[in-house]
């Protein structure tokens, strides 16, 4: 008598679960069609991003019908099965085990688990392998991190090396960068190329990718994608895609100490020849050093607001000053700001030639 009831009750529910079964694949399609159709990332700057971005889609038409299926099974059971007026005191029907449908609702998603699992695996394998030897050397960048700007350092055919506060990379070759921090954790992070990987005081993390150009699009953003303090925010920079004879000229100008090459070589040897080239060269550690990250200085058109306009606060200060406050920044805080936000390695990190230049330089265009 029962069991009669029960299959009654079953055959009355059949259309009902039809429909709703139709609707919720109506609705698992569209899901789908809608999370392909949406621009999730930028630009695919690299090759890796390609076989980044089509794993991303395998996942969206794995996951999107399962979660319209969990969806609409929950809200058509919350509506269907509903208590109405005068159902308080009844109880639903027993229910026991099914064992068939416990060993589908196990296997099926375990097997999909793996299945992705498998494939995220291969994907990882793919982009982060070496490239082949018959592509010729890989490049190498040193990106080091620092509050609040990002320094990448590249080792001439001398073996001599240099800095830059932007990064040029060639096309279609691949670079692998080695990342380091010089004070916190930071993440070095472009958006179009899809990896990111953690800077980590003490140790170097690495990835590699092979850039490629998008359309017209020739530079990408540079962030830091790892809170690392008030700058935070303000630690963005930017990358240059240059085909490989391009970036072989500017490489070679580069080692050979000229252009906005890194303090160290070029702007010291250029300081000592005499007043004049002093001021071009203290821009040239301006730059090298990321000054124009955190500071405004019409001169090297910086525009950066974490720490005080130079414009403003320099124009009535003497060099003495201006030295002290970039080797001791805590000794005297512009007014609107706070103590600890400059850095204080800046003192053991420019020589002293590189200094008097900056500051020369400073001074100069402050006091016109
Ligand atoms: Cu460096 Cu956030």
């Amino acid at each position: 008598m029962r069991a009669d009831m029960e299959r009654g009750r079953d055959a009355s529910l059949r259309p009902t679960v039809i429909r709703a079964a139709v609707l919720g694949a109506i609705a698992a399609v569209i899901g789908v069609i809608l999370g392909l159709l949406i621009h999730w990332f930028p630009a695919q700057g690299s090759t890796q991003s390609h076989k980044i971005d089509t794993f991303w889609d395998v996942l969206i038409i794995c996951s999107v019908p399962i979660f319209v299926l969990v969806a609409s099974t929950v809200i058509f059971s919350v509506v269907k099965f509903r208590m109405r007026p005068g159902e308080e005191e009844l109880d639903g029907p027993p229910i026991h085990g099914n064992t068939r449908l416990e060993v589908i609702w196990t296997a099926a998603p375990a097997t999909l688990l793996i299945a992705l699992c498998a494939y995220a695996y291969i994907v990882l394998h793919d982009i982060e392998k070496a490239p082949a030897k018959s592509l010729g050397p890989e490049m190498h960048v040193h990106v080091i991190g620092r509050q609040f700007t990002w320094q990448f350092e590249y080792t001439g055919k001398d073996g001599k090396k240099f800095q830059t506060t932007q990064l040029y990379v060639p096309e279609g070759r691949s670079v692998r960068f080695d990342v380091t921090s010089e004070d916190v954790l930071h993440d070095f992070w472009v958006p179009a190329w899809r990896m990111k990987i953690d800077a980590v005081p003490g140790i170097t993390t690495h990835y590699r990718i092979t850039p490629v150009k998008t359309g017209k699009t020739k530079t990408y953003p540079v962030v830091c994608a790892e809170l690392c303090g008030l700058g935070h925010a303000f630690m963005r920079q930017t990358a240059h895609i240059m085909p490989q004879k391009d970036f072989d000229t500017w490489f070679a100008k580069q080692s050979q100490g000229g252009g906005a090459a890194a303090g160290a070589g070029g702007a010291a040897a250029g300081g000592a020849a005499g007043g004049g080239t002093n001021v071009a060269a203290g821009k040239q550690v301006f730059a090298a050093n990321g000054c124009s990250a955190c500071h405004t200085l019409s001169d090297a058109g910086a525009s950066g607001n974490v720490g005080p306009d130079l414009d403003k606060v320099l124009a009535s200060q003497n060099e003495a000053f201006i030295k002290q406050s970039i080797v001791d920044p805590n000794a005297v805080i512009a007014k609107g700001f706070q103590k600890g936000i400059m850095p204080t390695t800046f003192a053991s990190q420019i020589k002293a030639p590189d200094l008097d230049a900056l500051v020369k330089y400073l001074y100069t265009v402050t006091h016109k």
